[in-house]
């Protein structure tokens, strides 16, 4: 698969088996490779026997931070790699998101590649080039848009992927789904239950392809057709700041924000209550938790303040992505004057 975002083209490349190093660096004479404490075995089988530089960071949420990005630059300075080098990140999203950053900063931009290892990493974070990291508490504060060149999604990587972490995937895949549409929904839905190959092969290309094509109309989300893809995220990083960043996988926090999105779109009659339930049904028949108040965020005023701060937030408005009857769709609030809805869903007093 490949796809244009703007002015860079991303292959995308689903396989069985790990990419090679000659592969991916084959027209580049230098290379960094990015990993982490949990990716750097991954790491070492693609390199094979070839010498790289190589750097390697502290993994999960509470390191996705500047202290990494300089990491990479050091080592990037100290190898002496030019502009014309590769930046080859091997890992989930947060080794994605951090590396793709340090790419675009380092001598104005180098360029590069992602072997995605998680399963979020894949349906999601590694195709439509946002980069960045967390700053202030704030997620994801600071970054940058710029695609990498290649992805490359081996499917035995995920062999050793905690299941805690497969599942922080499925919940941005059930988020997907739930915009792309019946076709790839009811695939997810069987994946309960059915844990083949094949279908998570399946449900990974739609996912990708759906994710591609809303990311090349709208590469810099400056249109709104992208804003979709926040779908469950407004409600969902307010939980994962609310709790701490890293104390829940991003997934979770998603899945938990779907379902307050359900409840948000049902008060505003735009989710009809049938689908509403399909979307909290399917969310649920994976084990999440979606009670609210969450048990690691009971207080709504922490979840309201963090939305306050919100990058997203114009204006005293703020976007929500609300379910609709095939997809979902923006809606602007202004917060103050919505406050006691806001506050109620976040308080649990809204049933389904
Ligand atoms: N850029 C985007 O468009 C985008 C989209 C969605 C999410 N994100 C970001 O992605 C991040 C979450 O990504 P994630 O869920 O992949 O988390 P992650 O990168 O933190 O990986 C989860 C954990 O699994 C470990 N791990 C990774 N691959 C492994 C493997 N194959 N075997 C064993 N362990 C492995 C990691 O070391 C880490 O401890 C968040 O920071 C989120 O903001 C970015």
């Amino acid at each position: 698969m490949n796809f244009s975002f703007g002015e860079y083209k991303t292959n995308v490349y689903i396989t069985h088996e790990l990419p090679k190093l000659s592969d991916i660096t084959a027209d580049f004479n230098n290379a960094l490779i990015i990993a982490d404490e949990n990716t750097r075995e991954i790491a070492k089988k693609i390199c094979d026997k070839t010498e790289i530089a190589f750097c390697e960071l502290k993994s999960g949420e509470e390191n996705k931070n500047w202290q990494s990005v300089q990491t990479i630059l050091n080592k990037a300075h100290n190898e002496n790699l030019g502009r014309d080098c590769i930046f080859i990140a091997v890992g989930g999203g947060v080794i994605g998101d951090i590396a793709g950053f340090a790419a675009s900063i380092y001598k104005r931009g180098c360029r590069f590649a992602l072997v995605s290892t998680t399963l979020l990493g894949m349906v999601d974070a590694s195709v439509g080039g946002k980069t960045g990291f967390d700053l202030f508490e704030i997620k994801n504060l600071a970054g940058t848009f710029y695609p990498a060149l290649s992805v490359y999604m081996p499917l035995d990587a995920l062999s050793t992927l905690p299941k805690k972490e497969f599942k922080s995937g499925l919940a941005e895949l059930i988020k997907t789904a739930v915009l792309a549409g019946d076709d790839l929904l009811n695939d997810v839905k069987k994946m309960s239950n059915d844990t083949s190959y094949d279908l998570l092969r399946s449900c990974i290309e739609k996912a990708v392809m759906y994710k591609g094509s809303i990311v090349s109309e709208d590469p810099k989300e400056t249109t709104g057709k992208r804003m979709l893809l926040n779908l469950g995220h407004t409600f969902g990083h307010a939980l994962e700041s609310a709790c701490g960043l890293g104390s829940i996988t991003h997934g979770e926090a998603v899945a938990w924000g779907m379902v307050r999105a359900c409840e948000l779109g049902t008060k505003m009659s735009i989710t009809p209550g049938l689908r509403a339930k399909e979307i909290k049904d399917t969310i649920a028949s994976f084990g999440y938790n979606y009670e609210c108040p969450h048990p690691l965020a009971a207080n709504a005023d922490v979840l309201i303040n963090t939305m306050k701060s919100d990058k997203k937030k114009k204006d005293g408005k703020i976007t929500f992505i609300v379910p609709d009857t095939i997809s979902a769709c923006p809606v602007t609030i202004d917060l103050e004057n919505e406050i006691d809805t806001i506050h109620n869903i976040l308080k649990g007093g809204f049933n389904l």
